[in-house]
């Protein structure tokens, strides 16, 4: 597969199963992460990958963390929290690593960590999975970044689910680049 055919075909999947790539096939997959475009060098870049039955930890520190936001929760909204980590055999943590630069700001470390993001996506479509990019209340703010154990600096920018497709594919959109292009002439 060709950069530009893996770009153009990779769709976001949300049902998904085993197998999740193997630590090997991820390895590869990172270093690619690590090839997002990156001011200064920061490497504002963490992943914590987190499979079987480690989805536990993450389904608590959920939450701890909607216990932290709202008072009152439903025993619906509890369950819900509860197997949000079960809907695939492997998720990606984002957590970008915010440092402090006179020159690169917040916002550009989480662009990176965006980059990054979108690079392991498009790995691993490249090597034959599927996935879904997830962020909603367990992403950007200070109550996620505490219960996930990280030190306050660290922005939880979302969440890859990641496994093999269940065949249930939509279609991908039939988009017009030119809607989206203006040339200046
Ligand atoms: C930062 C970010 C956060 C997202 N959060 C969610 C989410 O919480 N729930 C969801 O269903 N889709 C979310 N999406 C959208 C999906 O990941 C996906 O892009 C969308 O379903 C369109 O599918 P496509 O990527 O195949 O075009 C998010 C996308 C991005 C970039």
């Amino acid at each position: 597969m060709d950069t530009l055919q893996a770009i153009q075909t990779r769709n976001s999947i949300p049902r998904l199963e085993d197998p999740a790539p193997s630590s090997e096939e991820m390895f590869e997959v990172y270093k690619g992460a690590l090839r997002a475009p990156d001011h200064a060098r920061l490497r504002p870049w963490k992943f914590i990958e987190v499979r079987g039955a480690s989805r536990e930890k993450l389904a608590n520190a959920f939450l701890k963390t909607a216990h932290s936001l709202n008072k009152d929760l439903s025993e619906s909204e509890i369950e819900k929290l509860k197997q949000a980590p079960y809907r695939a055999p492997m998720l990606i943590i984002l957590a970008a690593d915010i440092k402090n630069h006179p020159k690169v700001p917040k916002v550009e470390q989480i662009i990176s960590m965006g980059a990054a993001a979108q690079n392991i996506l498009l790995g691993i479509h490249e090597i034959g999975y599927s996935a879904v990019w997830r962020t909603g209340q367990m992403a950007f703010n200070p109550e996620i970044t505490e219960a996930l154990g990280l030190e306050a600096n660290f922005e939880v920018i979302g969440y890859l689910y990641i496994g093999t497709s269940s065949g249930k594919e939509k279609p991908i959109p039939n988009l017009d680049p030119k809607d989206f292009l203006e040339t200046w002439n």
